[in-house]
């Protein structure tokens, strides 16, 4: 089904790479929760997808900073992408003064490790990534929640 996707990634290249064939379908506006333990390959895939968009530049854990703007040009309109890692989050209170909800907007996209450290206050997702270990490798699984996240992921797989 277009709207539940999943895959195996043998390596790291095959995160870079899904990240990268992904990055050529999104849409600005859309919000992407990246689920998976410690490890499981959340950031790659967040650097896949910076590297297909041209971004040339290191790709930094946002783990201290808890989240990392990049400027990018999708379709030739400017779009923030936002990478969030939420591991340091305190609880739900911190959300409103974190003043993180103003990043998620019709001409941004977010892409968020460990949402659920926000509770229930960061906007929800339209298309969730789980990573799992699987052997050597990852076993990928992405869904389309929305409108707009399953347009993605229809695109990604007539890609
Ligand atoms: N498909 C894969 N097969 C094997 N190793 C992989 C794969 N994808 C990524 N890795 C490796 O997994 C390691 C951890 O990746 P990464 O930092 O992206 O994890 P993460 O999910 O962001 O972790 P954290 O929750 O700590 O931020 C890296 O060394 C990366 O090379
Ligand atoms: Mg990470």
């Amino acid at each position: 089904m277009a709207h539940d996707i999943t895959l195996n990634l043998n390596d790291e290249q095959a995160t870079l790479k899904l990240g990268a064939d992904f990055s050529s379908t999104l849409l600005a506006g859309v919000t992407v929760y990246l689920h998976g333990d410690l490890g499981a390959g959340k950031t790659t895939f967040v650097r896949g997808v910076l590297g297909g968009l041209g971004f040339m530049g290191r790709v930094k854990s946002p783990t201290y900073t808890l989240v990392e703007p990049y400027h990018i040009s999708i379709n030739n309109i400017n779009t923030m992408i936002y990478h969030f890692d939420l591991y340091r989050f305190i609880d739900e209170d911190e959300w409103d003064s974190s003043g993180f909800r103003d990043y998620f907007n019709p001409s941004s996209v977010c892409l968020v490790e460990w949402s659920d450290k926000a509770g229930s206050l960061i906007p929800q997702a339209d298309i969730d990534l789980y990573l799992t270990l699987s052997g050597e490798g990852r076993s990928a699984r992405l869904i389309g929640n929305t409108s707009v996240g399953k347009k993605c992921l229809e695109h990604y797989q007539n890609s």
